[in-house]
């Protein structure tokens, strides 16, 4: 029998469709550190650490006040934050439908009293490695992201790492 503690820890992000999750973790042989497994691979929009598991319906409901508006992301760059030592692949440009939708989940979320742990501003990136080195290379070619899909996720520890489990999803098309 599997027991669920009362909390979870979770956070929004954009989920990558199968073709985009492949060209990313085509990104990760020119990064040197503890690689994030390719299932793993996404953007996070707002993370919420730990959450009554009780407020999981709402705060999957609160998902539908969100601009319903796909829009195309282009990673072009790699990155790396050197506190947190990981290794990234993001936009140089921050789509404006990108900041609607960040603005209107946090607006969403401040109405219904939910804290976000912030890290200081939105910094749209791809963890593609963690205890990772400054990246010294160039991406070999911009990757087109449609982007569709944003989901609510619980970041379950597993032995050795974390697994990813989609709770709700609000499609942008
Ligand atoms: P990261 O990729 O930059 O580490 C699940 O942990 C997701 O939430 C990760 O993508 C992680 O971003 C993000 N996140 C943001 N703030 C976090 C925090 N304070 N602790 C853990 N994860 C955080």
């Amino acid at each position: 029998m599997t027991i669920h503690p009362s909390t979870a820890r979770l956070f929004y992000a954009l989920w990558p469709d199968p073709a985009t999750r492949d060209a990313l973790a085509a990104l990760q042989p020119a990064v040197r550190g503890r690689l994030v497994p390719v299932a793993n691979l996404h953007l996070t929009l707002a993370f919420l650490g730990s959450q009554p598991r009780d407020s999981i319906s709402l705060l999957g409901a609160l998902m539908d006040k969100l601009p319903l508006q796909g829009f195309p992301l282009t990673i072009d760059r790699y990155g790396h934050f050197r506190k947190a030592r990981i290794a990234w692949a993001g936009p140089s440009a921050m789509p404006d439908t990108l900041l609607w939708i960040y603005n209107a989940l946090m607006n969403a979320l401040a109405q219904a009293g939910v804290n976000v742990k912030s890290t200081g501003g939105f910094r749209p990136h791809v963890t593609l490695a963690r205890d990772a080195e400054p990246v010294d290379a160039a991406l070999p070619a911009p990757l087109q992201w449609n982007v569709e899909k944003i989901v609510l996720v619980e970041s379950v520890p597993v032995q050795g790492g974390v697994r990813y489990v989609p709770l709700a999803s609000r499609s942008l098309s």
